[in-house]
């Protein structure tokens, strides 16, 4: 990591004793520090109710030692890292809690003497974000267009409408360029490492194409139910938490044109191109073309697990989906035709997160039938968590007189290769606030276009109760329509574990 930004910052933390807090924004900016990418003069402002800084720098000493992907080494390391730590206690709908903020930049920036960098940092519920965004801008504390930065945490409002309007009240204190929108998949180095691929290679671009593509599969499995968050989750549903923001953003880097350059408004102009060029769903396509399932009482890792309605929090008739397949079309000249599969889904057999190219079979089988019975077109598997490998798999003859044909695959495994573990996706995305870099971050228009993709997914299943939910067991690979979504096309997902059964 270089410390290559040197301007003094102070990241203010709103509902700094909240459970993101705890696990990961303490622990990245901690492997910021100890990997020398925080500037030299660097505060850390926690603004919560209930506060009292040595039992909270304790607290979060534990919450470094739990989370962070580096230990504490030694107690100077952590002993100068918590002396970065400070406190600011009040409500949020306070204006007092503000001025005492001001009061402590303008001390911090006399200490300095210089400006520094100033960023909010959201780690609270949706329903105050308005209010506090508008209590900074009241205190003065957004107006400096080039060092004040807001960082808003999803879910950025409940459908389009409530987005939109969150945006209109958020640019009404803020310029766009100071709105950093997280969606932490795109700190993901696996993630990152798509545009790498994608464009710093010649020898993918000539075929990444209709003509060579037959389809893309998106998976994201999670083992995990729905823990402490069925609150919010029974609000909100697969196609809300995940799909409008994590999956369609994964799609955006498979699909995207090449930028003219690695520019924040260039890379994300290309996204948004993708999003635009997303073929609408309409009711009449929704039952064709997306996928609902509720876990019920199942298993996992042997050990028996409840029903997505008897969770903490949940409503014990609720309708929300806690899995979603979609199958969209991208209608422009590179993609016309193909079909990208999506499906994401709690208490799934495994956690994985997979992208599977798949290209069309060879034009002519030259190959006796005895030889080929088994050919399958080449696949690229990206896979981007828990193992973060890109694999191809290709065909090669088998060794021995006759010509027998198996798929074998090259490798390109992070762990063999690149000594360095990787940092977490915060740690990418805190740098990169704090060095003004809104690449990994989404634009307004990005949202927007997001939320157009899936609202008429939402207002079919809203209108349309799931009578047949809960549909799939916990610890299973989801309802059975999921599978009928790809068989009325004539194909089937691939087992997100296959590739690690070699020569099947
Ligand atoms: C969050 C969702 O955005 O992503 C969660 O709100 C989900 O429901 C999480 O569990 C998954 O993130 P990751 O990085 O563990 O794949």
């Amino acid at each position: 990591m270089l410390n290559n930004h040197k301007q003094p910052t102070i990241f203010c933390i709103f509902g700094a004793g909240g459970d993101l807090s705890k696990r990961k924004l303490f622990p990245a900016l901690f492997n910021l520090f100890i990997d020398k990418g925080l500037p030299e003069r660097f505060c850390i402002v926690g603004l919560a109710r209930d506060c009292d800084i040595d039992p909270f720098r304790k607290h979060m000493r534990e919450a470094v030692q739990t989370f962070s992907r580096q230990a504490i080494k030694d107690e100077k390391t952590w002993s100068d890292f918590a002396s970065k730590i400070e406190f600011i206690c009040g409500e949020f709908g306070d204006g007092e809690l503000y001025s005492e903020l001001g009061k402590f930049i303008a001390a911090k920036e006399k200490e300095w003497d210089e400006k520094v960098v100033r960023v909010y940092y959201l780690s609270v519920p949706p329903s105050v974000v308005e209010m506090i965004s508008q209590n900074l801008d009241k205190a003065h504390l957004s107006k400096e267009r080039k060092l004040d930065r807001i960082v808003i945490e999803k879910p950025f409002g409940r459908d389009i409408d409530s987005s939109a309007e969150l945006n209109r009240k958020l640019t009404q204190a803020w310029q766009e360029k100071q709105i950093f929108r997280i969606d932490h998949y795109l700190g993901k180095e696996t993630v990152q490492n798509l545009l790498a691929f994608r464009f710093g290679n010649a020898l993918y671009e000539p075929i990444w194409n209709r003509q060579f593509i037959d389809h893309v599969q998106i998976t994201v499995a999670e083992e995990v139910g729905v823990e402490k968050r069925g609150g919010y989750y029974d609000h909100s549903g697969a196609l809300r938490d995940m799909i409008q923001n994590h999956l369609l953003q994964l799609l955006c880097m498979v699909a995207m044109e090449p930028p003219v350059s690695f520019n924040a408004d260039e890379v994300r102009n290309k996204k948004v191109d993708v999003l635009k060029a997303i073929r609408p769903l309409t009711p009449e396509t929704v039952p064709t073309s997306a996928i609902r399932g509720q876990y019920g009482e199942g298993s996992n890792c042997g050990k028996p697990v409840p029903g997505y309605r008897e969770e903490e929090g949940v409503d014990p008739h609720s309708q929300t989906e806690t899995y979603a397949a979609l199958k969209l079309y991208v209608d422009n000249w590179r993609w016309q035709d193909v079909p990208f599969y999506l499906r994401t889904g709690k208490r799934l057999e495994a956690r994985v997160s997979q992208i599977i190219i798949a290209f069309r079979p060879v034009p002519h089988q030259m190959f006796p039938l005895t030889a080929a019975e088994t050919i399958e077109p080449n696949r690229l598997v990206i896979n981007i968590q828990p193992e973060e490998e890109i694999i191809l798999r290709f065909q090669a003859k088998e060794p021995g007189t006759g010509m027998y044909l198996r798929t074998a695959s090259m490798d390109f495994r992070y762990q063999d290769e690149f000594k360095t573990a990787s940092p977490e996706a915060y740690e990418t995305l805190l740098f990169d606030v704090m060095v003004g870099d809104g690449t990994l971050f989404m634009r307004d228009d990005q949202e927007h276009a997001a939320w157009q993709v899936v609202t008429p997914v939402l207002e079919v299943w809203e209108r349309t109760p799931a009578f047949s939910m809960p549909n799939y067991a916990a610890g299973s690979w989801g309802p059975s329509g999921a599978n009928t979504l790809l068989a009325q096309d004539g194909r089937n997902w691939f087992s997100p574990l296959w590739q690690r059964t070699p020569f099947k």
